[in-house]
């Protein structure tokens, strides 16, 4: 997607992807990724961890680079809606945390510094855009760092029933219209999904701690689906 298509989810509620409940009091910001909780996976897998540098790559409305500046670390975080970036910077204020925000196609953006961490949540690029990236991020990842990625496995048929129906906050328009346009983005959705042995092979030089399909309530919403969770390290002194 593109980001005027992005901007314009940002300009709502965001992303929906679990399903939405249309209430008007606001009590369903916990069903989509404007939630202002960090990913529950990322609390688990990085409480407790001695704080550094973190690269959080998509980052939208900044839960988790929020959470993670609240804890210690020093964060950059990377969007490529500018819409979500100035609403990311206000929650950061409100929060009393520092965040460097930037705005950047992460598809072409190059990657510099070290970093500690490098976090990607549900970044849903093409394989080859996931792969370019991926490698960018190892990269800049330092002796001892962790990478983690976390997106919607290719097992959540469900995710993926959904999105081909137009039902993730999306326009109506987009929704595919015959059976040609419909097999396109049905392609074109299922290439942005991963399994955890496609993603860990994308990580060479690193040393693979976790590669696993779980179940894992992404928003907070209640509901868990299938999601690809790899945990990566550059191990200190030597590779892999
Ligand atoms: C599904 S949201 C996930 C947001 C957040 N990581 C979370 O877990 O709630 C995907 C985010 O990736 C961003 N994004 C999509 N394509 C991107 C790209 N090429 N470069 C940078 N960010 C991108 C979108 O703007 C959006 O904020």
């Amino acid at each position: 997607m593109e980001r005027d298509e992005w901007n314009a989810l940002w300009a709502k509620d965001g992303p929906h992807d679990r399903h939405h409940h249309d209430d008007h009091d606001g009590s369903d910001l916990r069903h989509h990724h404007g939630s202002t909780d960090p990913d529950e996976l990322l609390v688990r897998l990085v409480d407790g961890q001695p704080v550094g540098r973190a690269l959080e790559l998509g980052c939208g409305l900044g839960a988790n680079a929020i959470w993670l500046a609240r804890q210690g670390w020093q964060v950059l975080a990377i969007d490529l809606s500018d819409v979500a970036i100035d609403r990311a910077r206000k929650r950061a204020k409100d929060a009393g945390a520092e965040v460097e925000f930037q705005v950047a196609d992460l598809r072409d953006q190059q990657l510099t510094r070290r970093y500690d961490l490098v976090t990607l949540f549900y970044l849903h690029l093409s394989a080859a855009e996931r792969q370019s990236l991926l490698e960018r991020a190892a990269q800049v990842l330092a002796p001892g760092g962790t990478l983690i990625f976390v997106g919607h496995d290719r097992s959540d048929t469900d995710w993926l029933e959904r999105h081909l129906h137009g039902d993730h906050g999306q326009d109506q328009d987009a929704k595919p219209t015959n059976d040609q346009a419909r097999q396109a983005r049905q392609a074109e959705l299922e290439a942005t999904l991963t399994r955890p042995d496609e993603v860990a092979a994308e990580l060479p030089g690193l040393h693979i701690e976790r590669a696993e399909a779980v179940n894992h309530d992404a928003h907070g919403s209640g509901e868990e689906a299938a999601t690809t969770v790899v945990v990566a390290i550059r191990r200190s002194g030597g590779s892999g």
